[in-house]
């Protein structure tokens, strides 16, 4: 193991250049006008699954191309199946970029550009953890599988047919994501739950054109009155949400999970000054950390509608638009809480207004065995890269993919994240720390070490 340790970090140097280079394609899922750089970009994870010693092989779909490789070795030894995703946010808002979001740029210890740590980084340690294995010791301690799509950030639908057409392909043991954060700076997580999510669309249709506000107003509805008025109720003023039934099959925390939330440290200042708020805001009576993750929320993503450019305009707008997202915890059903919000939401809307809503894509919250064999395998190899044991935490945010292992490939998932939610993932200026980089990487390479030791319990 020593071996392999040092061969990492002696090439530590190559591993950032070439992490450079998968950060310099531009491969945003969410925009048609990337495309050619979306499958620029699978070639290149086709020849860096090449280069660590694995088969490598492009799934074009409908949508934006899988990438898979595998080194099987002995079907007596655990198999793993490796996720992550090669294509990134939108870098918009282009101007707050203190670099460009396509020029990877080291700056304090921190490289800088869309996808370092969602998910580029975080992916690469493990396609360089296997590397080392490969050449220090000529083979992997386990049978790897390694899948790595394009349509992550953009909820897309392809993955889950693969995975429904592939499922003796990607048969595995136990799935590994490193897709999520340390819980803080030094302090590595394994984080055993993730919010579900469902998003939603509204579109008001008022008069068939913007009309002159002093001729028509007071007359007929106005879209954006309308519109801003259904949103304002949403969320009430002690944070709590008023759509009727929409707490009705909330899991809460168990005195006993509460009592280790209040354990692990927090600074509601440090908080303040990552978010760069002035106040923390939420439903009363539960803590910052389990507002974060342990409790639902209703969130308006983006409103627009009629004017917004500089100075006045008399208008009554013909149309108006909302983006709502709902992360949802155990228990609560994607398809419910939309149809619970469409009807809370249409119930207000008034005459004279066409209501539309349309439905995104949406997952249920998951939560993780905590006592599984897996777990304390990846707790080991953790701790050895990073000198610290992991905590055990929920996150606030949504990875789809993991209900998918479990449901169509029967598989738990451990999710391990080298990052942190500091490194402004989904935001101009997102960064990885050079530190978190390696030391995931040299967690990795013990991972496989210390998974190959644990005995599949396998149903198939
Ligand atoms: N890597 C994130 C999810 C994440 C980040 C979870 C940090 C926990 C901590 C992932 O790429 C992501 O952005 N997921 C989306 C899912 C959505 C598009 C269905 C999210 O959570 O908004
Ligand atoms: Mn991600
Ligand atoms: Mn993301």
């Amino acid at each position: 193991m020593q071996k392999i340790l040092s061969f990492l970090v002696d090439r530590q140097q190559t591993a950032l250049d070439e992490l450079c280079q998968f950060l310099r394609i531009a491969s945003v899922s969410a925009d048609s006008a990337y495309a050619p750089q979306m499958q620029e970009c699978a070639a290149w994870v086709k020849q860096a699954l090449l280069d660590a010693g694995l088969s490598a092989t492009i799934y074009p779909t409908p949508g934006h191309p899988i990438v898979y490789g595998e080194r099987l070795r002995d079907p007596s030894l655990p198999t793993v199946l490796i996720y992550g995703h090669y294509d990134v946010q939108p870098p918009d808002p282009l101007n707050l970029w203190t670099t460009p979001a396509f020029e990877p740029q080291v700056r304090d210890g921190k490289l800088f550009a869309r996808g370092a740590t969602d998910d580029k980084g975080q992916l690469f340690t493990h396609l360089k953890a296997i590397q080392a294995w490969m050449q220090v010791n000529g083979e992997l301690p386990l049978n790897v599988k390694v899948l790595i799509e394009g349509e992550e950030e953009c909820g897309g639908v392809h993955l889950d047919h693969f995975l429904e057409t592939h499922r003796d392909l990607l048969r595995a043991d136990v799935a590994v994501i490193s897709d999520t954060s340390q819980y803080g700076d030094g302090i590595p997580a394994i984080t055993c739950g993730l919010r579900g999510i469902v998003a939603a669309e509204v579109r008001l249709k008022g008069p068939g054109k913007d009309l002159h506000s002093g001729i028509y107003g007071g007359s007929i509805a106005n879209p954006v009155n309308a519109l801003t008025r259904m949103c304002g109720t949403l969320v009430g003023p002690d944070g709590r949400i008023s759509i009727p039934g929409f707490y009705d099959d909330v899991v809460e925390l168990t005195p006993v999970e509460r009592e280790e939330y209040s354990r692990l440290p927090f600074s509601e200042r440090d908080f303040l000054q990552e978010v760069g708020s002035s106040a923390v805001f939420g439903e009363a009576g539960w803590s910052t950390l389990e507002r974060r993750t342990a409790r639902p929320t209703c969130d308006i993503n983006g409103v627009s509608g009629g004017y917004a450019g500089e100075g006045p305009k008399t208008i009554i707008p013909s149309r108006a638009l909302a983006k709502i997202t709902c992360r949802l915890v155990p228990r609560m059903n994607p398809t419910k809480i939309l149809d619970a919000l469409e009807a809370f939401l249409k119930e207000q809307c008034p005459p004279g207004i066409e209501f539309e809503f349309r439905r995104f894509h949406g997952c249920e919250a998951f939560v993780f065995d905590p006592t599984s064999d897996w777990l304390a395998a990846a707790r080991r190899a953790i701790q050895t890269a990073f000198g610290q044991p992991p905590v055990l935490f929920r996150e606030g945010g949504s990875i789809p993919v993991v209900l998918s292992f479990k449901q169509i490939l029967g598989i738990d998932t451990l999710l391990l994240g080298w990052g942190r939610n500091s490194d402004n993932l989904h935001s101009p200026d997102e960064h990885i720390h050079l530190q978190d980089f390696h030391r995931g990487t040299l967690a990795s390479a013990c991972l496989w070490d210390e998974l190959s030791r644990v005995a599949p319990t396998r149903t198939t």
